[in-house]
């Protein structure tokens, strides 16, 4: 294991478990509606990668990428779109694929970004939920996993866009980042 990485939290076999079950209810919801998953960039294209092929249904995917880390862990609460969606998501049934919820505030900013363009439907898929006390209260229709409230890293999660590679899910070491 690398020596930035504490501890393995969630393992290869876990992780595709669950996603065939998140897969599985996703769907048995979407049954006859127009599926639009929207990726949020970089963290989620592992998660949607495994998910889009665990899902049955008809759909069409879709990517936004926003900025509210920069290359430190510390969130800034400003988020700005730095790619928008190619295609209209008018009258659609959009899910949103995340790969974490740490305080909420990236998901608050999309979801109002989002539904103001008059989807049909307009759903959250997040692969990890941090157990963040100060997290905004928000709906996640489809959650995979809580995880402490530690910095998380693999399968698309990144430190500094480092890690995104790794096939399971680590806690980096907690010196690396509690230095302020
Ligand atoms: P939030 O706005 O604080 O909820 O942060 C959400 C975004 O920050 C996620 O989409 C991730 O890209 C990133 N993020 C938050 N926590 C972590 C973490 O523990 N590891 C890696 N990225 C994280
Ligand atoms: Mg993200």
């Amino acid at each position: 294991m690398d020596e930035d990485l504490e501890r393995i939290l969630i393992g290869e076999k876990e992780i595709k478990k669950r996603v065939k079950e998140l897969g599985e209810s996703i769907s048995k919801d979407y049954q006859g509606k127009e599926l639009v998953l929207v990726g949020i960039l970089r963290g989620a294209i592992i998660f949607l990668a495994d998910l889009a092929r665990e899902i049955n249904v008809p759909m069409k995917v879709d990517f936004m990428a926003v900025s509210s880390y920069g290359s430190s862990t510390k969130t800034s609460g400003v988020v700005r779109i730095l790619k928008d969606l190619d295609d209209d998501i008018r009258g659609k049934d959009v899910l949103i694929v995340e790969d974490i919820v740490d305080t909420g505030l990236t998901l608050k900013y999309l979801l109002k970004n989002l539904k103001s363009r008059k989807p049909a439907s307009l759903k959250v898929c997040s692969l990890l939920k941090k157990e963040n006390k100060q997290q905004i209260s928000l709906d996640i229709d489809y959650c995979g996993f809580k995880v402490p409230d530690n910095f998380i890293v693999g399968y698309g999660l990144d430190w500094d866009e480092k890690y995104r590679n790794l096939s399971c899910i680590y806690v980096l070491k907690p010196e690396l980042y509690n230095e302020d």
